[in-house]
């Protein structure tokens, strides 16, 4: 989607307007320079007045801002970089980001965020790494959360209060490379399974995180506790070498099927299974069909499998 067809137009002509009234200054706190303000670590209890509007790099990290105005944050249409790492934030409302559509980073993560509205990052379709980790009472997120963020290559959910996701949160996530899970309560129920099958069959590089996603409440009942330790999901199933959990996760999902719940689990493991065979075996065309960044995502890949091993 070309910017133009975003809230564009409007929000410039508003951004000059206002621009006529706030002129270029730089928060009193903070320094400004080339297009970039940096406010880190400044005791700043709020969004600081004054940044210039044509800031593209805005560092607001390590301080106890407790909200994001979107008046503010919209007038910094070319804004790009927006970093808001510990800080207090709660809640992220629909509107909060409407303004700022090109940001292509967005950190979040080490806040208190509790809420983050449905349509929040509806207008980031540029968006190519947002990190909400560390937000421990985050408890849910949205399936249209992830509707529009079409770009997005990183995204970091590790270390919140989420149980469960709903697979179809992630649909159009087309180029997502690297999805960072751990330190949840994930509730491994046989909805939950159905996310876990989409993870197998996508081709994700989740190795890139560096501990294993458990299950905290497994609700499948027998099965978890014969594996002598917690469950894993095995979204790193698609391995030259299966081991006993590859086929105890398999088992997991026949409880699933023959539970009698829905018939696309029978769907997803033929496919968990055609993928498996087919990446074996065509390792080396894939890579002209699809250039180069699937020789990035292949190699990053491999050595997600290498630190897995020697873990
Ligand atoms: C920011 O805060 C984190 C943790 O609170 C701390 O480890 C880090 O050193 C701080 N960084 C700066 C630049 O103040
Ligand atoms: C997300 O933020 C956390 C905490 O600030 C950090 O440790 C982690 O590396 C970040 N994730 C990514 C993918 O950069
Ligand atoms: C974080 O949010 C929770 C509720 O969501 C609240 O009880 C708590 O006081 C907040 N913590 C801070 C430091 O604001
Ligand atoms: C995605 O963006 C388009 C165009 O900006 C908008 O019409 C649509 O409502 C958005 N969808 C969601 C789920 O936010
Ligand atoms: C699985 O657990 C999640 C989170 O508690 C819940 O929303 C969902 O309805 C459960 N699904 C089933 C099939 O029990």
């Amino acid at each position: 989607m070309s910017p133009a067809s975003g809230p564009g137009p409007r929000w410039l002509l508003f951004s000059f307007g206002m621009g006529l009234v706030s002129g270029s200054k730089c928060p009193p706190s903070c320094q400004c320079q080339a297009e970039e303000v940096i406010c880190t670590g400044t005791q700043l209890t709020e969004y600081p007045p004054d940044i210039p509007l044509n800031t593209r790099r805005l560092f607001l990290n390590n301080n106890s801002i407790t909200y994001l105005p979107a008046m503010n944050l919209g007038l910094l249409s070319d804004l790009v970089y927006l970093d808001c790492r510990d800080n207090l934030i709660s809640e992220v409302m629909d509107y909060t980001f409407i303004g700022v559509f090109r940001l292509l980073y967005l950190d979040l993560s080490s806040n208190n965020l509790s809420w983050v509205s449905p349509y929040s990052f509806s207008m980031l379709s540029n968006l190519v790494q947002l990190n909400i980790s560390n937000n421990p009472h985050l408890l849910a997120l949205n399936k249209y959360t992830f509707a529009n963020t079409s770009s997005l290559r990183h995204l970091d959910l590790r270390n919140t209060g989420l149980q469960t996701l709903d697979h179809s949160a992630f649909q159009n996530l087309l180029t997502l490379q690297t999805l960072y899970l751990s330190g949840n309560p994930w509730k491994c129920n046989c909805s939950f399974l159905d996310f876990t099958i989409y993870l197998i069959v996508t081709h994700l590089n989740h190795p890139a995180d560096d501990q294993t996603a458990t299950c905290v409440e497994p609700e499948l009942p027998g099965l978890p506790h014969h594996a002598g330790g917690e469950p894993r999901l095995r979204y790193m199933s698609i391995h030259p070498t299966w081991t006993t959990k590859d086929y105890i996760f398999l088992l997991l999902i026949s409880f699933c099927i023959f539970a009698g719940t829905v018939p696309p689990w029978l769907t997803g493991v033929c496919a968990v299974v055609y993928q498996n065979a087919r990446r074996k075996s065509s390792d080396a065309e894939d890579e002209d069909e699809h250039g180069q960044p699937v020789e990035v995502s292949r190699r990053i890949s491999r050595e997600g499998r290498t630190r897995a091993r020697t873990a």
